[in-house]
């Protein structure tokens, strides 16, 4: 295990009452409440009244920004940020999935800058205050609302990048399942997939004797794997929602890569492939994990078959770690196929016309991957694969 130092603040209120603890919470901050939300799910399944109510009855004069795109771009989170100074806001509440969420990260942390929030987004400016954010999630995938991390997108430059600040920890977070229930099924899977990548992100690390997160990522993928394609048949089951929207929290809060460094190699390539195609987050990662797995093996073939056998019950006799291992991603490839997850980039239209801008893009920041250090070569390599 490698040294740590773990730092986890948001307080989680999880189960179908979880918005009853939004007036306590609320009582905390000042009177100006921003809310942020996406493009509209919120106003058809009843979530936008409900945590409007609760505003009112706390007496809150209530600012809106609405038109969070998925894939939030930065142009949007500035909105924000206008409001947030002129109107002097308080608190920011992201009711929606990561995207609102992420969108709303770089509005609390702008709010306190001067210069232009993209500065965030590249690292030019290190994020150390923020304002206080909560959040009400809708959508179980990115971990966005136990994280300190975001994602943001600037449409005019086609890039889009990661960055993060222990400043924006939402303060709270209102997890209730019935509020997922009503996301559709593509996003249902996407979300699926998304989780499941972030635990393979973080399961593919160099530190040793890592027995308890080894086990803790194992338990979360086999529990999703049972759980998922029952759900994707029953979306209304609030009970399968339940575990999948835990399942989303735990696979990137933190726990998971105590003690280690997680790759993330996959999610980098597939920013670069999103910033320019503007496809599904999740999409873009079950074309092209898989790839980035079989480019691997050979960098610890043993940690692939204990993946292969004990999470996807391939049977080891008489076949050779890598075989195991190879065994062990095509059944994932084929799990993600079976939910109805894309599994080639041309399901997106996607050709070989904008690879080197895909590699140059990936490549901003030199070779990278922590498990293994990719190349110019590997990135070409994996979407070469994968179209
Ligand atoms: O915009 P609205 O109308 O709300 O519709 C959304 C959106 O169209 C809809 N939706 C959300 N909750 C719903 C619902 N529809 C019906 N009922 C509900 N209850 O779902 C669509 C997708 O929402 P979005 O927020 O984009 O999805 P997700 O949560 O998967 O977030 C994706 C974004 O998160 C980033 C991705 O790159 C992408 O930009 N990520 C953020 C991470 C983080 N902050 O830690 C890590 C991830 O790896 C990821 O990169
Ligand atoms: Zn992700």
């Amino acid at each position: 295990m490698n040294s740590f130092t773990f730092y986890n603040p948001v307080k989680l209120h999880f189960g179908e009452e979880a918005l009853e603890k939004l007036p306590k919470e609320l009582a905390q901050f000042g009177q100006k409440v921003l809310v942020v939300y996406g493009g509209g799910s919120i106003k058809k399944n009843g979530v936008y009244n409900a945590v409007m109510e609760k505003l009112q009855e706390a007496g809150k004069s209530i600012f809106e920004l609405s038109g969070v795109e998925p894939n939030p771009r930065v142009e949007t989170a500035r909105l924000g940020i206008e409001i947030c100074k002129k109107e002097g806001i308080d608190l920011v509440l992201a009711v929606g999935g990561g995207s609102v969420i992420d969108c709303s990260k770089l509005i609390v942390a702008g709010a306190k800058y001067d210069g232009d929030a993209w500065d965030i987004v590249k690292r030019k400016f290190i994020v150390k205050d923020a304002l206080p954010l909560g959040t009400v999630l809708t959508l179980a995938a990115t971990g966005s609302e136990m994280n300190s991390g975001s994602v943001i997108t600037n449409a005019s430059t086609e890039e889009k990048f990661s960055w993060g600040s222990p400043a924006v920890f939402p303060k709270f977070s209102i997890l209730n399942p019935a509020y997922t229930v009503t996301v559709p099924k593509n996003h249902t899977v996407y979300g699926i997939v998304d989780m499941m990548s972030h635990v393979f992100e973080q399961y593919f690390h160099n530190a040793t004797n890592t027995p308890i997160t080894d086990e803790m990522c194992e338990g979360v993928l086999r529990t999703v794997i049972s759980t998922a394609p029952k759900l994707i048949e029953d979306l209304e089951n609030v009970t399968l929602r339940e575990t999948i929207l835990l399942a989303g929290t735990i696979g990137l809060n933190g726990f998971l890569s105590i003690g280690s460094q997680g790759d993330w190699a996959s999610h980098n390539i597939e920013h670069a492939v999103s910033a320019i195609y503007d496809i599904p987050h999740a999409g873009g990662l079950a074309i092209l994990q898989p790839h980035w797995m079989r480019l691997n093996v050979s960098v610890n073939p043993g940690r692939f078959a204990g993946i292969a056998t004990r999470v996807f019950g391939v049977d080891a006799t008489g076949k050779t770690t890598e075989e195991v291992a190879h065994e062990g991603i095509d059944r994932l490839s084929a799990f993600w196929t079976s939910l109805g997850a894309p599994n080639r980039l041309a399901d997106y239209d996607i050709d070989d016309a904008k690879f080197d801008q895909i590699v140059e893009h990936a490549m901003e920041n030199g070779p990278f991957g922590n498990f293994n250090k990719l190349q110019e070569e590997d990135v070409r390599t994996i979407l070469q694969n994968a179209r």
